[in-house]
């Protein structure tokens, strides 16, 4: 099958979550339940690492984007294989402090943030304070100016190279306008970067990096904008070395899309790190490092989510498996980008004779709340087992308890 790997395997037509059956798992634990695979978060790591040590002798800082998914056993995990943090907020921070990532390891990079915000980071000895606007940047210098005077503080800067890429325009994290026509808020403009480093220089903070992130979710497609702007990046960084700032790192942000769909044609990540390696070398760039924050190639192939079948409900021709969890509970991203997919597979049959296309609908009350359309599978009975593939990345991390319905379970293979 197009979606098996080293988690999650089909065998008899029965689905095995690391080599222990899925419906074996359901029983012991109850659903729903979100089961993750260690080993296929190591292999993702590993293929990221192998890719980049091929192309490129600059050391890569694999910083994962913990918003994907915080799960302190993941963080640890990481941890272990030498990665770095990409953490959103104050609390991301410290949670990652506390599954032991040194200060030094974690890029901190917000958006709105202000005193109480910076306060908390500006505390941590060591860390990287990613500065996403002029407007941020005169707030960090009035609290370092009365509260951090004496302190080194490391700043990079987030700039905006005008361009985005990402699978819902709501993922589009750089340009000036998303697809969809929204205003984007990141980052500092082009215009404005060299002032940022200037200004943070002289205010006593320590510019270490230039960073950027396009959006999430990239695939084949994307590859010419997602180059593009990598060349913009090194445009800026050159710049910036002539007028005397010493880059340490240059971070490409996150956006490598897993393989959620069997039509999906994969970011062609080893073309990429060859792009970057040689447009480092021709601007003769003195950075030491290259850092990269993936977020979902990490973990969204390692993690499934078990869902009970409650009932088959037809309705005007269409049939429906009814189960018992809701898309905002559990793996909200089918519920709120159309463009989200994720393939589903009956645990007990993964495939047959007689496929037929079944919705598979949360319990939750909205139209939207549904796992996925029409997806081709055996005609599921009550009390069987369906698992939602690609749960690893933005499932329980975006999971609420809206209608008062509880967040699933997690468990490590
Ligand atoms: C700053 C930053 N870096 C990295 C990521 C990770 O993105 P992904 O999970 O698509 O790799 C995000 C997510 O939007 C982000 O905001």
């Amino acid at each position: 099958m197009w979606w098996e790997n080293e988690f999650v395997t089909a065998r008899k037509r029965r689905l095995y979550l690391g080599g222990r059956s899925a419906e074996e798992i359901a029983g012991r634990h109850g659903t729903p339940l979100l089961v993750y695979g260690r080993r296929q978060i190591l292999a993702n790591y590993e293929t990221l690492v192998r890719t980049f040590s091929k192309t490129s002798r600059l050391p890569l800082r694999v910083c994962y984007a913990m918003k994907a998914n915080p799960h302190r056993e993941i963080l640890r995990l990481l941890r272990r294989q030498g990665a770095w943090i990409d953490a959103v907020s104050p609390r991301e921070v410290e949670e990652a402090l506390r599954a032991g990532f040194s200060a030094r390891r974690i890029l901190f990079t917000g958006t709105s943030l202000g005193h109480a915000d910076l306060r908390r980071a500006f505390r941590v000895d060591g860390l990287t304070v990613n500065i996403d606007a002029l407007e941020q940047l005169e707030l960090m210098q009035e609290l370092k100016k009365k509260e951090f005077r004496e302190k080194t503080i490391r700043v990079s800067v987030r700039w905006n190279p005008g361009i985005g890429r990402g699978f819902n325009p709501r993922a589009i994290t750089a340009g000036a306008r998303s697809t969809d026509g929204t205003p984007i808020k990141f980052g500092v403009e082009k215009s404005k970067v060299l002032a940022a480093f200037e200004k943070a220089s002289s205010s006593g903070f320590l510019p270490v990096g230039l960073h950027q992130h396009l959006g999430s979710g990239w695939v084949d497609e994307d590859y010419e904008v997602v180059s593009t702007a990598v060349d913009r990046m090194i445009a800026m960084a050159s710049r910036a070395e002539k007028e005397g700032f010493r880059l340490e790192f240059l971070d490409f942000g996150g956006g490598f899309g897993p393989r959620y769909e069997e039509r999906q044609r994969v970011f062609p990540l080893r073309r990429y790190a060859a792009h970057i390696t040689r447009r480092i070398a021709e601007a003769g760039l003195r950075v030491e490092a290259i850092a990269v924050e993936p977020g979902k190639y990490l973990v969204a192939d390692a993690g499934v989510l078990l869902l009970g079948v409650q009932y088959l409900k037809e309705s005007y021709g269409q049939l429906f498996a009814c189960v018992n969890s809701g898309t905002y509970n559990s793996l909200p991203r089918p519920a709120i980008y159309p463009q989200a997919r994720h393939h589903i597979v009956h645990c007990g049959r993964v495939y047959d004779g007689k496929m037929r296309p079944v919705t598979v609908a949360g319990n939750l009350c909205e139209t939207g709340d549904v796992f996925g359309k029409e997806i081709p599978m055996p005609v599921p009975q009550s009390g069987d087992i369906l698992a939602v593939l690609g749960a690893g990345a933005y499932g329980r991390s975006m999971a609420s308890n809206f209608n008062l319905r509880d967040i699933p379970e997690e468990v490590f293979i």
